[in-house]
């Protein structure tokens, strides 16, 4: 995954789009890979998600949408659910909130038997409104607020993830003012980074989360927390990364990790759990190829096991906290088409811009992670040509591009409707005010009916905060 700054980018006049389709209705074809598994075409070609045509959703909800398909993100968390049961029966997959999070969704993931992972008070407060037992929570944070690890510890969260050695300290007195035992997991940075089809493993872990094995400080923390009485020490965690299509960096970072939880048992300090974090990949395109869920389960789980027999010791209780892999490809994203602009290039190429009704602010991973899209029109098929296009947003920025390269149609018109796969993660839950576009809402689907799980802004909400402004 390369980042760019966002701006302008010359000379990059066809980086690889593929040959051409014979024609656009090549992309009529939805790939199952990529599109949430309700989607379909029905007969007069318009795009249909959870019973619910796209261009009644535009209609009645307006663009850009988020839709959100309830049966998709349900099957997905049941998934991992039964990939990684534990025989204990215990949640052990957190479904990660910042993947996106709604109350709704809170719902579904504590109905399809997940516990939450959140990563900031905002996510804990919405998390709890779902109804999210405190104790099916974990918290994370590199820099929790003491009023943070207070509402977590009020709420009776199940884990705290300590991420520093200051931050010991900072739960050890929040706990002890409470007369309560804090259950903590040491987060440990392993010097393995992974991202998008590779990871790569270094002596050094120079980044922000985490204590370090390298140096020790991770050791230190996990005696630290053991001789405090106001915690208990539970186990080790880790998180490579994100984006993850097979086993191999889970491998190295779990055989780093687990060769402190050996020394730490020989030590006498038993590690109950460890947690392998998310960054279990998904298709975004259709040559994207993760490993199967069950499978990638599988992988882990020996890996584990290996591991912990090298090291002369039991294997500990498994969690996860995959968020991309269950709510991503549940999501799409529709718009409208507004302008439409050939653009000449060098060597007489034409690319044409298409400019919708959203952009960065809505998805800001194209001009951040220079991520990759599938996106096809929604509101009709075509018999057309394909044109080479570049998707754009309509904000003041060059580099506000949504999809980089795609082929769509020729006879693409403003008005047509355009769907934009997978973007259920990291996209709504990063989302900005940029330019003062109020955010769009997110509906969920399912069998035909719908439910708005966030509402649109309006621009009442984009002036609330705005103490100048005149009241209506
Ligand atoms: C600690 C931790 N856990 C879980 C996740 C979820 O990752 P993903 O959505 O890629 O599964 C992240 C993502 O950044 C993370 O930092």
């Amino acid at each position: 995954m390369r980042a760019h700054p966002a701006g302008p980018r010359h000379g990059d006049v066809v980086a690889n789009p593929g040959p051409p389709p014979r024609r656009a209705q090549s992309g009529v074809a939805l790939d199952p890979a990529v599109w949430p598994t309700t989607a379909e075409r029905d007969g007069s070609g318009a795009l249909v998600i959870g019973g619910c045509d796209l261009r009644d959703l535009a209609a009645e909800f307006g663009t850009p949408l988020f839709v959100l398909d309830e049966e998709d993100f349900r099957s997905r968390a049941a998934q991992f659910r039964i990939a990684y049961a534990d025989p204990s029966g215990t949640a052990n997959v957190y479904y990660a909130a910042k993947a996106f999070l709604a109350t709704a969704v809170a719902r579904w993931a504590v109905e399809e038997g997940l516990g939450i992972d959140v990563a900031s008070g905002g996510e804990l407060a919405v998390a709890l409104a779902g109804g999210c037992d405190g104790a099916r929570l974990l918290q994370h944070g590199n820099n929790k607020s003491r009023a943070e690890i207070a509402a977590a510890l009020d709420a009776g969260v199940a884990r705290i993830v300590v991420d520093s050695l200051p931050e010991v300290d900072l739960v050890a007195a929040e706990a002890s003012a409470r007369g309560l035992r804090a259950d903590v997991l040491v987060r440990v940075t392993v010097g393995v980074e992974a991202h998008t089809h590779e990871f790569i493993a270094t002596a050094h872990e120079d980044q922000k989360f985490g204590l370090s094995l390298a140096s020790g400080a991770a050791e230190e923390a996990v005696r630290k927390v053991v001789d405090d009485p106001a915690l208990r020490f539970r186990g080790l965690h880790s998180h490579i990364g994100s984006q993850i299509f097979d086993a191999s960096g889970f491998e190295v970072a779990a055989a780093r990790v687990i060769s402190l939880a050996g020394r730490l048992v020989r030590a006498g300090i038993g590690v109950e759990e460890l947690d392998l974090g998310g960054g279990m990949g998904i298709a975004y395109v259709p040559d994207d190829d993760p490993i199967p869920v069950s499978e990638m389960a599988d992988a882990l789980r020996r890996i584990v096991a290996d591991a912990c027999a090298r090291e002369g010791i039991g294997v500990p209780r498994l969690l996860f906290e995959p968020g991309r892999a269950i709510v991503g490809p549940a999501g799409i994203t529709v718009y409208e088409v507004g302008t439409i602009k050939p653009v000449e290039l060098d060597h007489g190429q034409v690319r044409t811009y298409v400019s919708v009704d959203g952009g960065m602010s809505d998805n800001v991973r194209t001009a951040l992670y220079d991520a990759d899209y599938t996106v096809v029109l929604a509101n009709r098929v075509s018999d057309a040509e394909s044109m080479l296009c570049r998707v754009v947003g309509k904000h003041c920025e060059s580099g506000d591009v949504v999809v980089r390269d795609a082929w769509l149609p020729a006879d693409l018109a403003p008005g047509d409707l355009l769907a934009l796969a997978a973007t259920g993660a990291y996209c709504r839950s990063m989302a900005s005010q940029y330019n003062y576009l109020p955010r769009p809402a997110v509906v969920g689907v399912r069998g035909g009916s719908t439910r708005v799980v966030l509402r649109r802004e309006t621009p009442r909400d984009l002036l609330a905060l705005d103490p100048g402004a005149e009241p209506e």
